[in-house]
């Protein structure tokens, strides 16, 4: 047997430890061992029972995915999870951590199920483009019903012990030692003679399941999932769970299950799965870099932004000193703060007591003097160089030693204000995306002379407050911003051919953005564009750059916060507005650019190769560390769907090439101001190489 299984035998039950750190995935190793030693139970006439219980920080975490690319290996995990049911004597599974997808299904091929209170388990493979290819769609419906089934399947979101216990996907809570414990009811199970319970000889509870439920199911899970792939199959497989007999359901969900694997949603789902965990390494700065505390955190600028960044520190309990130039400002930043508060509150998701508590955590402030103690301070005034220079002298001037002074900027250059404190090394970037409490992204601008203890601090803060903290290097705009710009330039130099904005932004939604391109200059504001663009050193030397917004902000029309701007808002709502079509034929006419027929590929194209090419110029810079951490960017930051896996994997999966050879059609078309093929993409496409392959 592998050494990743472990068989033994006390007082006549058999213990089967499967031990494969880091959380004991069901790679092909694990697969054999539990197969061997289920075998070995089988035929030992000392054991009478056994209990199947995982080593370390969890139960099985679910099938290894990093086997999903390469063709499968036997054991599977489908034929192991029936060896499993088909044993004769009884297996308890024990619970703790979390039992996941193949964790969960194989736990469910276990006979009885207990788990410690702070176990969770749940079908998450939805996350990952994929549907529970192991039984779970059927043995999942067989446990809970099919609407609860469903809910877990679709959202992918585990669910605690104590839910599962009252939705009977485990039968008993282990107070105590799991080992022990299971053991002990695993004998009462003996003692009681229970025989062995196979799931998969169990009917589904039909009551009030019909077409009329599924197309109701469908109806209701269309916003959350929409683009998606995988949810329709997941429900498919819930109606064939109802439809057809266990056997034949089953043979609809492999099939199903191998549709989806080879989507290329679930590639680059997967993608981003290993991409989001690999954006914390960083080369030179590993895992043992020491850190520093950060007990306390000092917040300058007590506006939306400002107000968005102090409620993630309060979410975790880190008193917070929030500093506002005047006493007026500092109260209207706390009343936002409070409201947003409230609005917790009515929704049940905290109660009046902890509203005061968090507010309490808040330390208002008028004074510099006041940030002296602070470990970690966050500058977010103003968007302007010289406010910035002053902020950063002036905590030169009054934080201890040791301090970490970060900035929010998103676009300007971070070691020219570093140079005006005596203390370069401790200046870092930490640039929150809009709404700050909201959004997971988290750029963490590395300067020339930051230290490596405040990256590896800084780091292990994003997660703290639940952010995905991405390592990127000094330049306009970093990643995000930087990558961003051409993209909504070629949906700007579209307005002046004649499309809509409204067309523009239907097409980039229906490809899966969260939002079109004129949607989110409208939301962002079209005053803050033309601000980034006019401080931008390097701005291309184009009348028609960013033109219709230049315009329109002449105009004060600056997106939602004044009703009017790409669109007219009737409250939230965007009106498409002609005029704004006029106003783009205007100018065109004015720069000699004739109105042409532009299909809904090349608007998609367009944005997106800008996209990349600019995403190659990064990388080759080292802007960004690898081109994953770019993915990680745009799939946390700027609403791009998961499915897609962010413009670098994207790339990859159109194939550089062809890439390339749009690019150089455009350059043909537009010239080489925004078309020249960046090096690096050159140099890939010629080789037949991808980003993903590429290191620096
Ligand atoms: N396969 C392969 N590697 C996995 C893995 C899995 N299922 N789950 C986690 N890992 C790896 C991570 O990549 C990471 O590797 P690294 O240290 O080299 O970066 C390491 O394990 C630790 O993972 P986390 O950093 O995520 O650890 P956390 O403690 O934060 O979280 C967890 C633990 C909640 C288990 C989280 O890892 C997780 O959600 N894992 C994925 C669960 C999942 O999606 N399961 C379904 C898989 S698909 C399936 O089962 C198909 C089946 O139906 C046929």
């Amino acid at each position: 047997m592998s050494k990743v299984v472990n068989y033994e035998v006390e007082n006549n039950i058999a213990v089967i430890t499967i031990d494969s750190p880091p959380v004991n995935a069901m790679g092909y190793l694990v697969r054999q061992g539990t197969w061997d030693a289920i075998e070995q139970f089988e035929k030992d006439t000392a054991a009478t029972a056994a209990v199947l219980i995982c080593a370390g920080r969890t139960f099985i975490a679910g099938a290894d995915i990093s086997e999903f690319n390469a063709p499968p290996k036997d054991p599977w995990l489908p034929d192991l999870v029936q060896r499993i049911e088909d044993c004769p004597k009884v297996i308890v599974a024990a619970i703790h951590g979390t039992a996941l997808g193949g964790g969960l299904e194989t736990a469910m091929a276990c006979h009885y199920r207990c788990a410690v209170a702070s176990a969770k388990v749940g079908l998450p493979e939805v996350t990952l483009g994929l549907l529970s290819g192991a039984s779970g769609t059927q043995r999942l419906p067989r446990l809970t019903g099919v609407k609860k089934a469903l809910d877990m399947m679709i959202s992918g979101k585990p669910i605690s012990a104590a839910e599962a216990k009252e939705s009977g996907v485990i039968d008993e809570i282990i107070e105590g030692d799991l080992r022990e414990g299971a053991l002990a009811y695993a004998a009462s199970l003996l003692k009681e003679n229970s025989s062995v319970r196979q799931l998969s000889k169990m009917d589904v509870d039909k009551e009030g399941i019909n077409d009329e439920f599924f197309n109701d199911y469908r109806q209701q899970m269309q916003k959350q999932t929409r683009g998606f792939f995988a949810p329709e199959q997941i429900v498919k497989c819930a109606e064939a769970a109802v439809s057809k007999s266990y056997e034949d359901a089953l043979k609809v969900e492999r099939d199903l299950f191998t549709e989806c694997r080879e989507s290329t949603h679930s590639q680059a789902q997967r993608h981003l799965f290993f991409a989001e965990r690999e954006v914390a390494k960083i080369t030179d700065v590993p895992k043992d870099t020491p850190k520093r505390d950060i007990n306390s955190v000092a917040v300058i600028g007590a506006g939306t932004m400002g107000g968005g960044i102090t409620m993630n520190f309060l979410a975790i309990g880190l008193p917070v000193t929030l500093l506002e130039v005047s006493q007026e400002g500092l109260e209207r930043g706390l009343a936002i703060i409070r409201k947003n508060y409230e609005g917790m509150v009515k929704k049940g998701r905290m109660n009046e007591d902890q509203l005061e508590e968090t507010m309490a955590l808040i330390k208002p402030t008028t004074s510099y003097a006041d940030l002296s103690e602070a470990d970690l301070v966050i500058e977010a005034v103003f968007e302007n160089m010289a406010v910035k220079k002053e902020v950063f002298a002036e905590l030169d001037k009054v934080c201890k030693q040791g301090a970490i002074l970060a900035s929010n900027t998103s676009s300007l250059d971070l070691n020219e204000i570093a140079e005006v404190t005596a203390r370069p090394e401790d200046v870092i970037g930490l640039h929150f995306f809009a709404p700050a409490n909201v959004m997971r992204l988290l750029e963490i601008v590395r300067g020339a002379k930051t230290a490596r203890d405040v990256i590896a601090t800084t780091m292990a803060m994003a997660k703290a407050i639940r952010k995905i903290g991405v390592l990127v290097g000094v330049c306009f705009g970093f990643v995000g911003n930087r990558m961003f710009f051409p993209y909504v330039r070629e949906a700007q130099l579209m307005l002046l051919e004649g499309v809509s904005a409204e067309r523009i932004d239907k097409v980039a939604f229906d490809w899966g953005m969260a939002m079109g391109p004129n949607s989110v200059v409208d939301l962002s504001g079209l005053d803050v564009f033309n601000k980034l663009n006019s401080e931008w050193a390097d701005r291309p030397d184009d009348p028609a750059y960013y033109r219709v917004c230049s315009v329109l902000c002449e105009m004060e029309r600056y997106g939602q916060k004044t009703g009017r701007g790409m669109y007219i808002y009737e409250g939230r709502k965007a009106v498409a507005d002609e005029e704004v079509s006029e106003i783009a034929a205007r100018e065109a006419k004015a720069l000699g650019i004739e109105a042409r027929e532009v299909s809904d590929e090349e608007i998609m194209e367009r944005m997106m190769c800008a996209m990349i090419n600019e995403g190659a110029l990064v990388l080759e810079e080292g802007i960004a560390q690898r081109s994953s951490d770019i993915d990680v960017v745009f799939a946390n930051g700027y609403g791009m769907p998961r499915f897609r896996g962010g413009p670098m994997i994207y790339a990859d999966t159109l194939g550089l090439d062809n890439v390339y050879q749009a690019i150089n059609k455009y350059r043909e078309r537009y010239g080489d101001l925004y078309w020249t093929p960046a090096p690096l993409l050159e140099q890939l496409a010629k080789e037949g190489k991808t980003f993903s392959e590429w290191k620096k």
